[in-house]
Order: structure tokens, then sequence, then C-alpha cells
């Protein structure tokens, strides 16, 4: 090990040890950049384990390691099974898919193989607690069907009056009704869904949740193996739910049961994920592909790299897939060796972290790409690409940031980092698909840059761009942007130290909300969050999380824990409320939520519902499901 990565690893060991014993680290899209070393990835909810001398680690080495460092396709790579609930993995040794592989094993080799992968001492380690089983009406599924059909309603992000219930007027007279405290989780990553009565909702240990919505009791559950970070999908008319897990499977669950009907590894790559959220369109689930390979890709030793980004199209009712289509359509080939003897394979990367956008009228979807991974570069990473959601046909590309290719290599500072040594400029933000007066479109497209596009839908021609922010691998516009007619919001991070080494312009800072006209990019107005951090550890005013529009307002979770709503009109602050106090959950556990990023709040029938915490890339954590009501 480098002296480098022994430093942080040292730092990642003690950012544990600060936030009282629970932290996780983790990453990815807005996040590409913010990972140095799998431990960052590691859960500790109790007293860390120190892996370089724990004996689960020869056990690794001499019995699963062979498969999972990459060399065996479809074999998840470690920092995956490291993101995994320790009992998770002890349940596919024990009855699961390596029942085979493990039989070798004593039950006690098993378990230090889990603690060793978890850095969780299993005495720490309490499996989820069924909660409290609704009975009677609370059971049944009535009332309204989903208003959400994917990632925030429609793909932007505004709930009607008639949807949501829910209007400006109506901010001042919300209250908590109740909360819920996932188990064994220091982040909510998954997007709720919400209809007939119910909040579907996927979380860290891999447990979708089907609650009740008046009394938070559940209606059933569904354990996935790996976490859930996409947003629960819901076809209303076929009671279906979809949503992906981080080991790349897409699944179909009963909305009415909770049963599986299909599961479907979209991708074979050992490090490929799904996490941005699968979309209905064109009567197919059309799945965002991406990976982590960019963290194997820090070691000098990797062949780096061989992932590409992708797109697939599912048919809903069996999980078959339709098409596939690579945005880097040839497969890497080698272009030179390191001085360690490694191979380098190029063009690579360009995941997809973006929710898919369809466009009904011209049966298109869009995808947004991040950077590449090797040298050299090319036209196909931080780009935005259209599709014929027929055929999977590529019909345009346009590229936002040139030369992008970058990979944690970078960041530890040794010869794994490309040439290019790129800014890591992803489009992380699903694009919108905004109506102009006079019956055109226009894309509206945001980047970890801070800049922000109009797009032709029709050629990929740029119309115009603005800069929100001076950007940067954790700047810029990460998780989504919402639009209410024809003004979009745009949530900026900007973090004053995205602790890579970079320095940034910070008079360009543009951490904060921004209401921008998506015929021209004219910003209407701006609000930068007041700093209510105090100096508090992993604490940061920026917005991250995806914004979520009502009639007259918008409403975000910010990374300092409080979920703001700001006026439609001038960006007034209209409500606000402190996610990170100590709160009294369903279960009787108190719980308390943390910074606030990825999915954005889901609003049904006058109630709004969100998590908090997102324990990863040093931000607060939280475990937090918050449901508010008038
Ligand atoms: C011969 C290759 C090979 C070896 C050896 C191997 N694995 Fe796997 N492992 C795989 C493949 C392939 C998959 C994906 C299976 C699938 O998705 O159907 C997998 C999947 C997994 C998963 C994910 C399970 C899930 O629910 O999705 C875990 C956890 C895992 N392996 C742990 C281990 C551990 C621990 C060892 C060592 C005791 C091990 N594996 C040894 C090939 C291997």
């Amino acid at each position: 090990m480098g002296r480098k990565q022994g430093i942080l690893i040292a730092l990642a060991l003690l950012a544990g040890a600060i936030a009282s014993a629970i932290y996780w680290g983790g990453s990815e899209t807005a996040g590409s950049g913010r990972t140095k070393n799998s431990d960052e990835f590691v859960a500790r909810t109790g007293t860390a384990i120190d892996p370089e001398t724990h004996p689960g680690r020869a056990l690794f080495e001499q019995n699963c390691a062979s498969c999972h460092m990459g060399g065996v396709p479809k074999a998840p790579a470690k920092v995956w099974l490291e993101m995994m609930a320790p009992d998770a993995i002890l349940a596919a040794m024990r009855g699961g898919v390596m029942k085979q592989q493990a039989a070798r094993l004593s039950p006690a080799e098993q378990e230090q193989v889990a603690e060793y992968l978890t850095r969780t001492r299993l005495a720490d380690f309490h499996p989820p607690a069924p909660p409290k089983q609704c009975t009677g009406a609370a059971a049944e599924f009535t009332g309204a069907a989903p208003a959400l059909l994917s990632w925030g309603h429609d793909n932007n992000r505004f709930f009607p009056a008639e949807a949501g219930g829910l209007t400006a007027a109506d901010l001042p007279r919300l209250k908590l009704k109740w909360a819920f405290a996932y188990p064994n989780a220091v982040r909510g990553r998954s997007q709720p869904v919400i209809g007939w009565n119910t909040i579907f909702v996927g979380s860290q240990d891999g447990t979708v949740y089907a609650f009740d919505l008046a009394s938070g009791c559940t209606k059933w559950t569904f354990r996935a193996s790996a976490e859930v970070r996409t947003a629960i999908v819901a076809d209303p008319a076929a009671k279906r739910l979809y949503f992906g897990d981080v080991l790349g499977r897409a699944y179909a669950l009963d909305a009415m049961t909770g049963k599986a009907l299909w599961r479907t590894k979209v991708d074979e790559h050992p490090n490929a994920t799904i996490t941005g959220s699968p979309t209905l369109g064109g009567g197919s689930l059309l799945v965002p592909v991406s990976s982590l390979e960019v963290t194997s890709a820090a070691d000098p030793a990797y062949n780096c790299c061989t992932f590409r980004g992708a797109l697939a199209a599912l048919d809903p009712a069996t999980g078959a897939i339709r098409w596939k289509s690579y945005v880097i359509p040839g497969e890497p080939r080698v272009q030179s060796r390191t001085a360690r003897g490694s191979t380098i394979l190029a063009p690579s990367g360009a995941p997809v972290w973006t929710t898919p956008t369809y466009d009904a009228a011209r049966n298109r979807v869009y995808v947004g790409t991040g950077e590449n991974y090797s040298s050299p570069a090319d036209g196909n990473s931080d780009a935005l690409i259209a599709f014929d959601a027929s055929s999977g046909k590529r019909l345009w590309q346009v590229q936002l940031t040139p030369r992008d290719a970058w990979n944690v290599g970078c960041m530890v500072g040794n010869e794994a980092c490309p040439k290019e040594h790129g800014p890591d400029f992803d489009l992380s933000a699903s694009p919108l698909l905004v109506p102009l007066a006079g019956g055109r479109d226009i894309l509206v497209a945001g980047q970890k840059s801070g800049m922000v596009h109009g797009i032709d839908p029709q050629t990929g021609k740029i119309v115009w761009s603005r800069r929100l922010g001076h950007g940067g691998t954790q700047g810029g516009v990460h998780f989504g942007m919402a639009a209410d007619g024809g003004t979009v919001y745009v949530p900026v991070v900007d973090m004053a130290d995205t602790r890579d080494g970079r320095k940034y312009d910070t008079s360009q800072n543009g951490a904060g909300i921004h209401a921008i006209d998506a015929a021209s990019g004219k910003v209407l107005w701006r609000q930068h969050a007041a700093d209510r951090c105090g100096g508090r550890d992993y604490c940061d005013p920026g917005v991250s999380a995806a914004a979520t529009a009502i009639p007259g307002a918008v409403l975000d979770g910010h990374l300092d824990g409080w979920f703001r709503a700001y006026a439609k009109d001038d960006g007034k602050l209209l409500w606000s409320y402190d996610t990170t106090r100590e709160i009294a959950t369903v279960t009787g556990a108190k719980g308390r939520g943390g910074s606030m990023s990825g999915p954005g709040a889901a609003v049904y029938q006058g109630h709004l519902v969100f998590n908090s915490g997102y324990g990863m890339y040093y931000h607060m954590p939280g475990n937090l499901l918050l449901v508010f009501g008038k």
C-alpha cells in the first residue's frame, strides 16, 4: 500500500470513529469523484474491525478473490460486496448463489468473511426487526393509484395540485405525521412512490417497504440482497413496481403483495450497477447502467478499464432485454501498458447515472453520461445522447465537456490517473424535456461543471448554455432539476472543500437553488441557503438532492440537513425543517436524519414524503423516512 493510500485509509477510519461509530462511506455519481479507496464504501455500525489483520481477509483471498476482484464477468466486484449487509452476504453463502463456493468454509469462517467484507463485527449487527404489520383496513390498497410514474411524477418532477394535493399555501400547515428509521442504514437513497394510500420505498440493506400512508405500519416487505438506490417506479394499470439494485439487477414486484415477478441482471460487468431510476416509456422499462470501475481503476495493477455505460429496454411483463445500447459503441481496445505492465484499455467509462427521459412525441429516450475512465478519452463521455425508443438506435449526441478521462487514481495521485486528468464533469441529473410556447420544446441538461444547457431535442443542437456555479467533482448540478412550465429549478452543490485537492474559483460558488427560464437560460432568481452548519462535521450548505416542484414552490433537502421550500416567483424561503433533530419513529426507536442528497421528495394527496441521511462522501449519516401532512 502506498503512503498516500495509507493516510487516506487512516482518515476514513478516523472519520468513522468521529461520527460516533456510525459512518458509512460509499460513492458514485455526484460521486464518482468522492471515492478514494474502497474503505470509504464500508458499513460501520459498531466497532470497526481492522481489515488488514482480520482472519476473514485470507479466507476471502483464498476462496473468493479469484472471481470477485474483476476476474469473472457477472461476479460483483469486491467494492459492491462491501456495501451489502452482513446477513445478506451470509445468506448468499449459506443458502444462496454462493453456497457451492463457500461450502469448504465452516460457519465460523463464513462469518469471518462477512465481517471482513462489511468491516462490521457480527455481534454489532442487528438483522432488521420485523416492522409493525398492518391489520384490518390499514392493510388494504385503497385510494388513488400512484401519481408518481417515474423519477418525480413525470421526469420534470412537478406535482400538479390534482396529483399532489399540495401547493405553496399549504406549506406553513405541514406537520410531521410519522417517521421510520431504516434499520442498518446510514443513508436513504431510494425515492418513494406513493399510491393506493401506500408509500413504496427501497433501502440500504435491500429491503423494499410498502407502508400504510396514514399510520406507518407495513403492508408487506421484500428483501433484495443488495442496496436499492433507485426510485421505486410504479405502473398503476399493471399494479407493478420496478427498481434496480446496486448489483446491476432490475426487479418487478406485484405492488399488492410484494412478490417478485422477475429479476434480470442487466449487465455482466463485475462493476455494473443500477442507481439511476428506470423509466417506463414506449412500452418498455428503460434501465440505465452505471459502474464503479472508476474505483478499481485506482489500483495501478488493474487493467483499466472495460466497463461501458449502457441503456437497456426490458419487457415490463417478463424482464427480457429487448435491446441494449452501449454509449461507447465499440469494445475497449488495448492502448498501452503502464510501467508496472498492466494494460490500459480505452475508450471506457461513460456510465449512465441519469434516469432516462422518455419523449412520447418523438418516441425517443435521452440519457446523460459521465466521464471516461481511461486514456484516450472519446466523444461519448459527458454527453447527452438520444436513442430511438423502439430499436435503441442512436439518433444524435452532443458532448458537453470533451477530453474528460478521470478515475480515482487521479485523487490518490498515482500512475493510474489518465493523462487527460479530466475534471469529472458527469451529466448526473436527468435531462428535463420542457414544453415551450408555440408547441416547441427544449431539453435542459445540468452538469457537475456548474453549467446548464438548453438543447434542441430534434437535432441535439445547443441553443443556450448558462454557468450557475464553479462545479467540480462534488459541485455543480447533481441529482435532479425540476420544471414548472417554462421555469426550471436548478439545485447546485459547489462544496467549498471538495476534498479532492482541486481549487475552484470561490467567487463563482453557486451553492443553492436557481430558477431559470427554459427558453433562454436567463436567471430569474437565485437563493443561496444561509450556512447553518456552524462548523459541524460533514455539514455543507450546498444542494445536491433532486428538487421537487409543486404549484407555487420548489422543495429540496439540503446537505446541511434542512429541508426547504422556496417561492416560485422570487425564491423567498417559505418553509424549512431541521431533519437532524432527534425524532421518535413508529417503532418507538429514536432516529435522526442527516444530509439530504440523491432522491427528492414525493408528494401525494397533501402529503410530503422524503428521506434524510446520506452517510457517504463525507456527508452526515442518517436513516429516516419522514412523512408530513396538512
Ligand atoms: C467461481 C467464481 C466465484 C467464486 C469463487 C465466488 N463467487 Fe461469489 N459470485 C460469483 C458470481 C458469478 C456471482 C453472481 C451470481 C449471480 O448474480 O447470479 C456471485 C455473487 C456473489 C454475491 C452476491 C449474492 C447476491 O445475492 O446477489 C456474494 C455476496 C458473493 N458472491 C460472495 C462470495 C464469497 C463470500 C465468496 C467466497 C467464499 C465467493 N462469492 C466466491 C462468482 C464467484
